[in-house]
C-alpha cells in the first residue's frame, strides 16, 4: 500500500473534552504519523471555506456555527493507506452507527458534535492539507 497523507480535524466538542492526547495516541499506535500539526479558531470564512462542497446542504449553518464555536487542532497524518486508516480510527460519521472503540463511538455525542474530520479521498486530502498548510510546514518522517 502507499504512503498517503490525509487531512484530520479533532473538532471542538473533543478539543473541550481534553481528548487531544487519547486522540493522537490511536493515531500513532495505528500507524500514523503526525507530520503537521496547529491549533486554531475557526472563523467563518474559514469554516465556510473549508466546507464549500456542503454549502447548498441543510446542515451547512449549523456545521459551520459548530466548528467555529471553539478551538479546532488541525494535523497533517503520514502513513501507508492513511486516507483510509483515519477513516477506519473515526468510525461511521453519525456515531450512533459508529463500531464501538471507533473514536466516534467514543467520543461524539451527535452527527454535528462528532469528535474528528478526516479527508475522504487522496484528491480531496491534497487540497484539504493546502487548505491549512504549505508544503514547508509538513515534516515528512517516513
Ligand atoms: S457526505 O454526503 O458524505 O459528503 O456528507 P457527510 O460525510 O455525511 O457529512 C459531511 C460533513 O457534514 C457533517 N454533517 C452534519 N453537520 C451538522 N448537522 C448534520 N445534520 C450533519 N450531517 C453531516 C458531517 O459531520 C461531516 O463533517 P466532516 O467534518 O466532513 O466529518
Amino acid at each position: 500500500m502507499a504512503t498517503e497523507r490525509t487531512l484530520s480535524i479533532i473538532k471542538p466538542d473533543a478539543v473541550a473534552k481534553n481528548a487531544i492526547g487519547d486522540i493522537y495516541s490511536r493515531f500513532e499506535k495505528a500507524g500514523l504519523r503526525i507530520v503537521a500539526a496547529k491549533m486554531l479558531h475557526l472563523s467563518q470564512a474559514q469554516a465556510e471555506g473549508f466546507y464549500a462542497e456542503h454549502k447548498e446542504r441543510g446542515f451547512f449553518a449549523d456545521l459551520v456555527a459548530f466548528m467555529t464555536s471553539g478551538p479546532v487542532m488541525v494535523q497533517v497524518l503520514e502513513g501507508e493507506g492513511a486516507v483510509a486508516k483515519n477513516r477506519e480510527l473515526m468510525g461511521a460519521t453519525n456515531p450512533k452507527e459508529a463500531e464501538p472503540g471507533t473514536i466516534r463511538a467514543d467520543f461524539a455525542t451527535s452527527i454535528d458534535a462528532n469528535a474528528v474530520h478526516g479527508s475522504d479521498a487522496t484528491e480531496s486530502a491534497a487540497r484539504e492539507i493546502s487548505y491549512f498548510f504549505e508544503e514547508s510546514d509538513i515534516c515528512p518522517r517516513g
